[in-house]
């Protein structure tokens, strides 16, 4: 693990297994970081921040080593590709073309806002004469913790940021796929960043996350992950009031119109659902059709999952790996039994695949109700429950869409331009695509309304989580 700028292990010695999720093969083993090395790191990053070569640098310096990263990633891309395939399970292709390249893109976006965090001067009317002014200045300590579906572009997410506000950081990748988080350690030396600046702990969510949300000196912590983690971590930061912000679960719909280009709706609601086997907060795991085309919608994205190449994510023609886990294996197959018992009809998938790897089919479940478990909760794999609505009133469709604890990211098919930008109004979510999902880019705000989270990441509206305004008043 990386700690003030050393390479070291646990102070306890233990480590943890790092497997290929695609035969189950155990790759390495990595350090199982508990509270005694979180204090060595929040330590180390406390003192980097305070008096540390860092706090004293200027702003462009410290763009120009974020805009480094960027290019260090560009640099090694294919390798970064290839280890998340090998830890996360992902088509190799997906991991080049989405995770590492959106990693840096977003390092090169973050790298424009060091000498652009600035403050205001403030229009005050108290009596006397006054010069009041704000400074935008950094949180201070961060603690961030991400999970395993994209592991290095939720690192860029959490690090990149960070960095340009100026602070310092202890990140904790999930403990199923650490890698390529200690691999981009190697790179934080070579950008010139100074020892403490960044540490990364690899390590179990219970030990090292939980140390880590309740550490009385880390200042903001950043949070990645279930929803069910995301209420853990809102009770350990209360101990000093750390800032949060939280990224959670959803249960994303995908509203597809009579009037929609129904190729396109198809093939993009399919893509919505088994993109990265599913394993997406934002997949599209509720799809409503309207009844005149519920059927050659079903019929449609069932088609789609048929095409779909399965296999070991190194092979180039896959499109579809292995879930991550024993864990999320044994979860996925939970809700199919779950979905068969409450009267679903499975339409096509629905099974494990072979006996090595965790494989699971592209499902297709229709006749799926409001009250289904299936349909009220993260599934978190290949499945999608398709409901049909037979209402042509907006508000009546966006309530049934809106009939969930989350609010994520949605998603409506149609060439209607009123239909589309009305329902992006009605619709209670943070995120709303049209003709599109799973969008995301650098500049666009990310994040959820209701048990969805906290706040919002990239665009400009993440460097409110990662700095502080100052006001200052001066009496001339
Ligand atoms: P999780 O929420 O337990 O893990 C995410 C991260 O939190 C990991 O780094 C983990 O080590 C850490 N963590 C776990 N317990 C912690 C604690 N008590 N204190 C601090 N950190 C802790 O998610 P898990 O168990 O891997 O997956 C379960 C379900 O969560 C999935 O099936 C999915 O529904 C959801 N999930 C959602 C994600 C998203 O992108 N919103 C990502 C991963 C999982
Ligand atoms: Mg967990």
């Amino acid at each position: 693990m990386l700690i003030d700028g050393k390479w070291v292990d646990a102070r306890s010695g233990k480590t943890l297994p790092v497997e290929d999720p695609a035969t189950q093969e155990i790759v390495t083993h990595v350090p199982a970081a508990e509270k005694a090395d979180v204090d060595r790191a929040v330590e180390a990053a406390r003192r980097a921040f305070e008096s540390g070569p860092w706090s004293r640098l200027s702003p462009a310096e410290r763009s120009k080593m974020v805009w480094r990263l960027g290019d260090l990633l560009e640099q090694h891309a294919d390798e970064f590709a290839e280890i998340e395939s090998l830890d996360a399970g992902k088509p190799v292709g997906n991991a080049r073309n989405q995770d590492v390249e959106g990693a840096i893109g977003l390092f090169r976006y973050m790298a424009g806002w060091p000498q652009r965090l600035a403050g205001e001067t403030v229009p005050v009317s108290s009596t006397g004469d006054w010069h009041a002014y704000t400074l935008r200045e950094p949180v201070g300590v961060v603690g961030q913790i991400i999970p395993w579906n994209f592991p290095l572009l939720m690192l860029s997410w959490k690090v990149a940021p960070a960095l340009a506000a100026g602070c310092t950081i202890v990140l904790k990748p999930a403990e199923q796929t650490p890698l390529s988080a200690l691999r981009f350690g190697e790179l934080v030396a070579e950008a010139g960043i100074p020892d403490g600046v960044v540490n990364i702990l690899t390590g179990y969510g219970e030990a090292a996350g939980a140390a880590l949300a309740a550490h009385p000196d880390v200042d903001k912590i950043a949070f990645t992950g279930s929803t069910e983690v995301g209420k853990l971590i809102v009770r350990a930061a209360a101990g000093n009031l750390k800032r949060v912000s939280l990224e959670l679960g959803g249960k994303s719909p995908a509203i597809v119109f009579p009037d929609a280009d129904l190729d396109h709706a198809i093939a993009g609601t399919a893509d919505a659902i088994f993109y990265n086997q599913g394993q997406c907060c934002t997949a599209g795991s509720r799809l409503f059709a309207h009844k005149s085309i519920y059927d050659r919608v079903v019929e449609g994205v069932a088609a789609q999952a048929g095409k779909l190449k399965i296999g070991h994510g190194l092979d180039p023609s896959v499109n579809l790996g292995p879930l991550v886990s024993k864990d999320q294996h044994d979860r996925v197959s939970g809700f199919l039994q779950s979905g068969r018992a409450e009267g679903a009809e499975v339409v096509t998938g629905g099974n494990a695949i072979g006996d090595k790897g965790y494989f699971f089919e592209p499902t297709v479940l229709a006749q799926t109700s409001r009250t289904m478990r299936v349909v009220r909760e993260e599934i978190f794999g290949p499945v999608v429950c398709v409901q049909s609505f037979d209402d042509d009133d907006l508000d009546a469709v966006a309530k049934f869409a809106n009939d969930t604890e989350y609010g994520l990211l949605a998603s409506v098919w149609t060439r209607n331009l009123k239909v589309a930008h009305m329902m992006a109004r009605k619709i209670k979510a943070g995120m709303i695509c049209i003709n599109a999902h799973n969008y995301g880019d650098a500049a666009w705000p990310f994040g959820g309304y209701k048990q969805s989270g906290w706040g919002r990441e990239m665009g400009k509206e993440v460097m409110e989580h990662y700095t502080e305004t100052k006001s200052v008043a001066a009496r001339l």
